[in-house]
């Protein structure tokens, strides 16, 4: 693996010349995705402000160019018209401040007039490397101009660590207030959401307080990609608690997870109904954000990192990691949110695969880019993807009915990484089995379960030999190939 040294990690990009070479060589590779918005070079990370304006979706991910490598953080932009195909437009927030010299980090859309609002972390270090996050703003206006606040909204508050970012705007009703949420540090070094409240976008931002959230004061040391959404007539915290352990999720202590409640913005205390529960149970998720205006009031459109943080992939040699999940809808349903691939999706279907004389038991050819619509009668149910010509290998998805209990295991693929993380992940269904949806592009997969009631994501690399599929139990199985819906073109 590359060892590189602080100067390689926050080089400046100067000129997108830098990158012809290195995109031309990355979109020869066979683990380019079709459907997922992916970097152009280097590392994608977190999703962000993440928004519907001036007739189109707009989305943000963390970048860095050079590799696959956590070093000088830009905004990169891509939109959409329908949440399916994206167009990539380059560069939105360059680090090229004194206040954001060490990485444009993650954060939030408001759109207002012809204009967003862009509220973003911006990484400052000093000489001795001392960190400071100061809270920033920019300016996007719809001609494609970027003008950034000459100065940040607020620096770092002392009541806290380093560690304070990633600025989640909002605006209440009830309150008549924008708020702008940042995870944090206690200097005891437990988790945080602290608040700033404003009546104006741009101005007059006070520190309101600490988000008070009983049972949870000692849940994680740091949390990260705080979001409050009101789904379903019900507040939903939404954070990444980081350096905890969960049962059942290996020694992984990255996790994305989300507490339903109420919240009360005058105490700003947010009362749980429940517990923390996973948003995903697959291996690879993380800084989930919501868009910011959706209008329906029962459900919310999510995207995440199809990644985590101190984690390596097998692109790494080709000089790119991470990309996007796809956007899902979410909805409240009892005491848990669930996840539903969007309905304009199945305008990716190409062709469908005639699977009339395919027995249950059959070795059959897996298209590397595809969708699996399977309605499961009762009794156990195995799916094993990526097999190879003799059935062995590949990511075993198994149903066992006596313990109602669905898991997902890639120990068996040919790359295999992020062991230390687990390669088994497992999940009870309470109402058994019924219908799985599975989403495959070259490098992912993604797992809905009986509409939503679960997600498994991961990220897979199958080998040449591993293009087979093999189902075991009592299904109707309905396959499609997909379409391209993402331009590998290298804007900068
Ligand atoms: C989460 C995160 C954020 C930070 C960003 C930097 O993955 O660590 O907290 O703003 O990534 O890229």
């Amino acid at each position: 693996m590359k060892e590189w040294t602080k100067e390689e990690r926050y080089r400046v990009l100067k000129d997108p010349q830098e990158l012809w070479g290195m995109h031309e060589e990355i979109s020869k590779s066979d683990y380019r995705q079709k459907f997922h918005v992916q970097p152009v070079t280097g590392l994608l990370n977190d999703p962000n402000g993440f928004v519907w304006h001036d007739n189109k979706w707009h989305l943000f991910y963390q970048w860095c160019p050079w590799g696959a490598v956590h070093g000088l953080k830009y905004w990169y932009h891509v939109v959409s018209k329908d949440l399916i195909s994206w167009t990539n437009l380059g560069v939105c927030i360059m680090p090229d401040r004194e206040y954001d010299n060490k990485g444009a980090y993650s954060g939030s859309a408001m759109p207002i007039g012809d204009s967003l609002y862009l509220y973003y972390t911006g990484n400052h270090r000093d000489e001795d490397w001392t960190r400071r996050a100061y809270t920033c703003l920019a300016k996007l206006k719809d001609d494609g101009w970027v003008e950034k606040y000459p100065l940040p909204l607020f620096g770092p508050h002392d009541g806290y660590t380093e560690h304070q970012r990633d600025p989640k705007i909002l605006y209440r009703k009830e309150t008549g207030k924008y708020y702008i949420l940042l995870g944090a540090q206690s200097k005891d070094h437990w988790g945080r959401v602290i608040v700033y409240e404003s009546e104006d976008l741009l101005h007059g931002w006070n520190f309101a307080g600490e988000l008070t959230v009983p049972g949870f004061e000692q849940f994680g040391d740091m949390w990260e990609c705080p979001s409050i959404e009101r789904i379903g007539g019900r507040d939903v915290l939404i954070f990444c608690p980081q350096h905890l352990k969960i049962a059942g999720r290996g020694d992984s202590t990255n996790h994305n997870g989300y507490i339903l409640g109420d919240m009360d913005w005058e105490k700003l205390v947010f009362t749980p109904l429940g517990q923390f529960h996973v948003l995903d149970f697959g291996f690879d998720s993380y800084a989930a954000e919501c868009a910011n205006n959706v209008q329906d009031e029962d459900k919310a459109v999510l995207v995440a990192w199809m990644g985590l943080p101190d984690s390596s992939y097998p692109t790494d040699e080709e000089n790119w990691s991470g990309c996007l999940t796809l956007p899902r809808e979410l909805q409240v349903r009892g005491r848990r949110l669930i996840q539903q691939p969007l309905p304009a999706l199945k305008q990716l279907r190409d062709m469908e695969i005639n699977l009339n004389d395919y027995q249950i038991g059959d070795v059959a050819w897996l298209p590397r880019v595809c969708e699996i619509a399977l309605y499961c009668r009762p009794g156990d149910l195995d799916l094993n993807l990526f097999t190879k010509a003799d059935g062995t290998g590949g990511l075993h998805i198994s149903y066992n009915e006596q313990t109602s209990e669905i898991k997902v295991d890639r120990s068996e693929m040919d790359n295999r990484f992020n062991q230390d993380q687990g390669e088994v992940r497992v999940r009870y269904l309470e109402d058994g089995l019924t219908h799985l949806r599975v989403f495959i592009d070259r490098s992912s997969v993604e797992i809905f379960v009986n509409d939503g009631d679960a997600v498994f994501t991961s990220r897979v690399f199958p080998t040449e030999a591993e293009e087979n599929f093999m189902i075991h139990g009592e299904a109707f199985v309905r396959m499609w190939s997909l379409q391209t819906a993402v331009k590998d073109t290298l804007v900068v």
